[in-house]
């Protein structure tokens, strides 16, 4: 009896045994020291598939290397970023005409979200205080491609969400709320969820034409092959935002999130860019015991766990960079769920 109630009591807040096994872990460190050996001791990074001295293929690594415990490493490769990438204002360029390669100059503050987490989070504060700085535009207006300063006006639950999650980790509870504003309102304005997650918002308005937008917008929930995770990242910020407010609306979108990209096209579990889905459904599971989330976090992983090469690496896609995030993707997943 007791024994059934401790059960019952901590499936309530944990999942009851290890996701697969541990065998998420044992993948993420042979990816990690995969990438590990290209880091020299100038914090240069050679993998095989970096073709450029570009901030793409460097700005994911100090919160991933910090994160898998390589710390030495991380902060080398933090020191070559600010040497070689960061400005007097506290953004971050490969060059004064070049953001980043594509898709992140349009995703104008991916990049400069994942430096300054890791930066905040190592101690780094020599580079997180001048980037956070930079930011603070962002944190108000959550611009995707560029400054409101620059005459942008569009924003998407992708953009909101990672700078929620930043806003969360320094301690900055009004952005995070105002990010979650965001997230909240373009839910809230879908015409048909039967079909479609449209995710970008233009100056309070909803895109749901191409005429309005360069790229995608939407998450078709029948057609595969979808940018998925534009719309599930956003769980992941909400639930962390549930965890620090308690507000049960934070929560409830996350969960509505999770189970309507649960029952889209089955090609969501059979796609390397669907890392960060995983890592949404795995908080959500492990907060709630949410059946939708689980099998998500458990099929994703166990597919991402399948296409890993026997050097450690994982096989690129069209965006560089696959090996060091999966391999975190997967130690997250591991840990929280
Ligand atoms: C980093 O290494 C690459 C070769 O992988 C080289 O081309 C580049 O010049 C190095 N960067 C610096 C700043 O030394
Ligand atoms: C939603 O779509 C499914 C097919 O994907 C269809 O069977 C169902 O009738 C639709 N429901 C509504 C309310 O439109
Ligand atoms: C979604 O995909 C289905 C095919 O799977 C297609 O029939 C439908 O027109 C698409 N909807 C939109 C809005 O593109």
């Amino acid at each position: 009896m007791i024994i059934l109630a401790i059960l019952v009591f901590g499936s309530a807040i944990a999942t009851e045994s290890r996701i697969l096994d541990g065998t998420l872990e044992t993948a993420s460190d042979k990816g990690i020291e995969y990438i590990a050996q290209f880091v020299d001791d100038y914090g240069n990074f050679s993998a095989p598939f970096v073709t450029d001295n570009d901030l793409c293929f460097f700005f994911k690594l100090p919160l991933i290397l910090s994160t898998a415990g390589k710390l030495r490493q991380a902060n080398l490769v933090l020191n070559y970023i600010k040497m070689n990438f960061m400005q007097p204002d506290g953004d971050f360029r490969t060059s004064q005409s070049v953001k980043a390669c594509f898709p992140y100059g349009t995703y104008y503050t991916y990049t400069n979200v994942w430096i300054t987490m890791a930066a905040h989070s190592m101690g780094r504060y020599d580079v997180s205080v001048p980037a956070l700085e930079f930011l603070q535009p962002f944190f108000r207006a959550f611009t995707t491609s560029g400054p409101p300063s620059d005459g942008h006006t569009l924003t998407e639950m992708f953009t909101a969400s990672h700078l929620g999650n930043l806003a969360l980790l320094t301690g900055d509870r009004k952005a995070a709320k105002k990010a979650a504003k965001v997230v909240m309102k373009i839910m809230s304005m879908q015409p048909n969820l039967n079909q479609t997650i449209y995710y970008k918002l233009d100056r309070g308005n909803l895109v749901t034409d191409a005429s309005q937008v360069r790229g995608n917008f939407f998450v078709n929930r029948t057609a595969p092959n979808q940018p998925y995770l534009f719309v599930a990242y956003s769980a992941d910020f909400l639930v962390k935002l549930y965890m620090q407010t308690e507000k049960k609306d934070y929560l409830d979108l996350a969960k509505q999130i999770i189970s309507w990209l649960s029952t889209c096209h089955p090609s969501i579990y059979q796609s390397d860019s669907t890392k960060k889905v995983a890592v949404a459904a795995a908080w959500l599971a492990a907060l709630t015991g949410d059946e939708d989330a689980k099998f998500v976090a458990e099929a994703i992983s166990s597919y991402l766990v399948s296409t890993q090469n026997d050097d450690g690496s994982f096989p690129e896609s069209t965006l560089p960079g696959n090996t060091p995030e999966i391999s975190y993707a997967l130690r997250l997943v591991d840990a929280v769920y």
